[in-house]
């Protein structure tokens, strides 16, 4: 798909120019060409050398180099472009982009283009969350400048959350979606076009994250879910244009932007929040909901009194994915769940699909080798009323898109 593409690699000042050069790798494997701009901020943290060596073609990195002038101006290297990748997008160079500076040979380029570009932004979580930022965004995707991720995640600076930019595969899955005629994630409110956003006037609903049920008022039970899968389904639904609220547990991901978000704590309180918010034509219950709590919870804090542990009564907690499923006329038009299983995956998984009326249920082995508790990868066998399909092993990201491409196109049939 890629073959004879060519490619102007905008490489800016994050430490995930890294990231990169595997980049540049997997392009030139599907038969792309790639030639790089590095800008003083990115020869930080990648050299002009590998990225030469990787892409087989010299840097540019002076706007005002005589001898780069005399073989290739800074408008015919814009020009001659297919796709302009900004990668990673620093949050400078975002700023820069949305006000049309052009103070060195990147920012130059990208206003001289007239050519379709994709940035992959690149920052500290604060910095993305910045209303500046937001509003660069917001303005970029209104001019039509395609974005893709960032990711939620650990980052290089310590902090966690948004801003970590796409991994090379999401890259070059974007890249490849703008050469099918399909545009990458855009920022929900961002005025993507109406044919990148087949989910527009629809409602979705998804839970994420795990449930807390206190013990008492200083403990609780809990599990390892990060809430990462909910929130990538939440952002894809958003993306191709669905109204969508996301009822999350508690989790450390920053909100995401242009969703309305609301926060529990336990499972009484997550099949309230999803009631309010019917009718949906989606659901998907991606939240990890704790199966039990206490049956009663202290008012006090628990004392060690001599008398040995206390046992903890537990009383089964509502199913808040069977419940929407017979919510009669308020049932979501599509009702999605997950199975977290760790063995029989597609068998119990049927079960599950049968027993909860769900319409399509998502299976995953998450058991502790495979790392999908918590982690950034999926593995998924999509089971409805036809089937099982099996997809490979994929970010959280793509499954959330991948996922998200089929409720779109399952409106679609259904119109
Ligand atoms: N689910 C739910 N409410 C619950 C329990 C689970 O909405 N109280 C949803 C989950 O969000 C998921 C699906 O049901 O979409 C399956 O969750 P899973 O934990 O795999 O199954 P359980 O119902 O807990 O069954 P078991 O513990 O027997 O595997």
């Amino acid at each position: 798909m890629l073959s004879n593409k060519r490619i102007l690699l905008i490489v800016a000042g994050g430490i995930a120019a890294y990231k990169t050069l595997e980049l540049i790798r997997r392009l030139r494997e599907r038969g792309a060409s790639v030639r790089c701009i590095l800008t003083r901020g990115g020869a930080q943290f990648v050299t002009p050398l590998s990225l030469a060596a990787l892409s087989g073609d010299r840097v540019y990195d002076d706007l005002f180099s005589l001898t780069d002038e005399a073989a290739m101006g800074h408008i015919e290297l814009s020009r001659d472009a297919d796709l302009l990748v900004v990668a990673p997008a620093t949050a400078d160079l975002l700023a820069k982009m949305a006000t049309g500076l052009a103070d060195d040979l990147a920012t130059t380029a990208l206003l001289a283009s007239d050519k379709p570009v994709l940035v992959a932004p690149s920052m500290n979580v604060r910095m993305w969350e910045h209303a500046a930022t937001r509003a660069n965004i917001e303005t970029l995707a209104a001019r039509g400048v395609l974005r893709v991720g960032p990711g939620a995640g650990d980052m290089a600076c310590g902090e966690f959350g948004e801003g970590r930019m796409a991994e090379p595969d999401e890259i070059l899955g974007a890249i490849e979606a703008v050469f099918r005629g399909d545009a990458p994630a855009v920022t929900p409110s961002g005025g993507a076009p109406a044919r990148n956003r087949p989910l527009e006037g629809r409602k979705a609903l998804v839970t994420s994250g795990p449930t807390h049920e206190a013990i008492d008022p200083v403990r609780y039970i809990a599990n390892r879910s990060s809430g990462k899968q909910g929130h990538a389904i939440a952002r894809a639904l958003a993306d191709l244009g669905a109204r969508t609220t996301l009822v999350s547990g508690p989790t450390a991901l920053a909100d995401p932007a242009g969703i309305s978000v609301i926060h529990v704590e336990s499972a009484a309180e997550m099949l309230a929040a999803c009631q309010q918010s019917l009718p949906v034509d989606v659901a998907v219950c991606a939240a990890a909901v704790s199966d039990w709590r206490t049956a009663e919870e202290a008012g006090q804090k628990m004392k060690k009194d001599g008398g040995g542990p206390p046992a903890l009564a537990l009383i089964e907690n509502p199913d808040i994915l069977r419940t929407l499923g017979e919510a009669g006329n308020l049932r979501p038009g599509l009702l999605i769940g997950f199975a977290a299983e760790t063995e029989k995956i597609v068998e119990h998984a049927k079960v599950k699909l049968e027993r909860k009326g769900a319409d399509w249920i998502l299976a995953n082995d998450v058991s502790p080798a495979t790392g999908t508790f918590g982690g950034d990868a999926n593995v998924i066998h999509l089971i409805d009323g036809d089937g099982v399909e099996d997809w490979p092993r994929m970010s959280k990201e793509e499954v959330a898109r991948r996922l998200v491409e089929r409720i779109a196109e399952n409106f679609v049939a259904k119109a």
